[in-house]
């Protein structure tokens, strides 16, 4: 099969930032809310994220730098508090979380900008987004150094909050259909859910005893 290769180290990273952030999706949005020194209670998107393990509950974020250098507000606040919260996204909150995306000063609450409704957290000084469909409350373990201002940083999921619906209490599976979760694509790009389809993972014994079955 014919393929384009590219030397990631040479090329500029706008090209590597297409490329990469292109080709690596669907990505799930964490919706960040942190709380600054002075209280200010800050709210926004990356994508750069996901769960790392389940056990121990263990999610990452990656934040750049700002464009002028600089830790983002995010990342300073996780560092000042040692908690923050990953707020997931539906259909519904996606225009308010795009409006947060936008590099306002650190003074600004992007929460009262979007209008976005508060509920305490129950084990992290940090509030999370009432309008979520689930919220995971996390305590700051670790920062990776990426670069100059730019981390990967790693939280303990402390506690777990959905909105009723998006899980059968049943048997804990996630209502889809309820829960509608959006993802980033590239840019200004973002996917909701399409077809779903089935593939069964067979055990090596479940596979060699339907093979065997086969004449
Ligand atoms: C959908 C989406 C995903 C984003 N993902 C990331 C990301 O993974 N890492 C990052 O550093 N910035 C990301 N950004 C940009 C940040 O949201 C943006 O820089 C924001 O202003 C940071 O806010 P803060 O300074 O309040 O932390 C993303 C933006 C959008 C719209």
């Amino acid at each position: 099969m014919e393929t384009i290769s590219f030397d990631l180290l040479t090329l500029a990273c706008r090209d590597r930032y297409k490329l990469l952030a292109g080709l690596v999706i669907p990505r799930p949005i964490a919706f960040v809310t942190s709380v600054s020194r002075t209280g200010v209670v800050n709210a926004a998107p990356f994508s750069f994220f996901n769960m790392v393990s389940t056990t121990p509950p263990i999610c990452m974020i990656g934040i750049d730098p700002r464009s002028e250098g600089g830790l983002k507000d995010t990342a300073l606040n996780i560092f000042e508090r040692a908690a923050f919260v990953v707020n997931l996204v539906d259909e519904a909150l996606g225009p308010q979380m795009s409006l947060c995306s936008t590099d306002y000063p650190a003074e600004t609450s992007e929460v009262e900008l979007a209008e976005l409704a508060l509920a305490s957290s129950e084990k992290v000084d940090v509030p999370r987004l009432s309008a979520a469909p689930a919220s995971l409350e996390c305590k700051f373990r670790q920062k990776v150094e990426i670069a100059k201002d730019h981390f990967m940083i790693i939280g303990d999921v402390v506690q777990l909050h959905v909105r009723k619906g998006v899980i059968e209490e049943t048997n804990l599976r996630t209502n889809l259909c309820q829960y509608r979760p959006l993802s980033r694509l590239a840019g200004n790009h973002y996917a909701t859910l399409g077809e779903r389809i089935v593939l069964e993972r067979l055990s090596f014994a479940q596979r060699k005893a339907a093979e065997s079955q086969k004449c």
